[in-house]
């Protein structure tokens, strides 16, 4: 079985939005179930760890934190004047546009392989190229992109916020889907030998825009949003953004096509971790 899958069914069937409101045992993981319960006693098991666990985490209805605010923790600590509350792991709008940027990613070096073997005088691996595209047009360009587009652009535009920067982006995203569309078709049967120049270099002109494109994203972007959207509102894009998802992509939403990426990494012998640390 799958990893991400088997990560995916650790919870079968159970809303993103019903996991968040597991009691704060689960949530921490059976790893932390002590750390948990007994701060003092997690400080002795891993520093860091219950350094996480003490800190107050923003929930979306907590102002944007200034430069100075310790670092965000995945677990909220129940009040001490309600013992056995339910706690929350709040799940924000930049969380989610981030680690579907994470599946972005994961294509962009799909395709940084099959870029080397095209380059090695090696087979197109047209199959495995082609499920990674269609992986972008359906899950990046029409379903994050158009996030982005809808919730997030207009909320900076509106407030005057990177305006020199959202028409960069926007562009990228059209022109991102131009070099998708070509990809999809050069890679729908096995690639003809004097098709190999072009699709190299849509494939590297697609990596060579979106590492710097999700990487703005992510530091200036995201961040931004939480200076511009209303504590509530940010909640209600969560939600929104998590309805979508599973109108989209079923059940398995995210976790499914992370598994498909892991499927595909799996046919060009990239998934193993293992093979990129280095030998020091
Ligand atoms: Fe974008
Ligand atoms: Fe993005």
């Amino acid at each position: 079985m799958r990893d991400e899958a088997r990560e995916a069914r650790a919870t079968p069937g159970l809303p993103r939005r019903e996991l968040l409101s597991l009691p704060a045992a689960l949530a921490c993981g059976s790893a932390l179930l002590t750390a948990c319960a007994d701060p003092d006693q997690a400080r002795g098991a891993d520093p860091d760890q219950a350094r996480g666990a003490a800190t107050p985490a923003p929930s979306a209805a907590t102002p944007a934190p200034s430069a100075a605010t310790p670092a965000p923790s995945a677990v909220t600590p129940a009040p001490a004047s309600s013992p056995g509350a339910v706690r929350e792991v709040p799940v924000t709008p930049p969380e989610d546009l981030m680690r579907e940027h994470g599946v972005l990613k994961r294509v962009l070096l799909i395709y940084r392989e099959g870029v080397r073997r095209i380059d090695a005088g090696e087979q197109v691996p047209a199959a495995a190229l082609h499920a990674g595209a269609g992986i972008i047009s359906t899950f990046i360009e029409q379903y994050h992109e158009r996030l982005e587009e809808r919730y997030v652009f207009p909320r900076l535009v509106k407030a005057g916020k990177l305006t020199d920067l959202v028409p960069v982006l926007v562009l990228q995203h059209q022109r991102g889907r131009v070099l998708t569309a070509r990809i999809l078709r050069a890679t729908v049967r096995p690639t003809s030998q004097q098709a190999r120049r072009g699709l190299t270099a849509d494939l590297a002109a697609f990596v060579r825009m979106y590492e710097p494109h999700e990487a703005r994203e992510d530091t200036v972007v995201f961040p931004a949003m939480r200076e511009v959207i209303p504590p509530k509102e940010f909640t209600e894009l969560a939600e929104t953004f998590e309805e979508e998802e599973h109108r989209r992509f079923g059940a398995a939403g995210f976790e499914g096509v992370v598994g498909q990426v892991a499927d595909i990494e799996r046919t060009l012998g990239i998934y193993d971790l293992n093979q990129f640390t280095p030998r020091v």
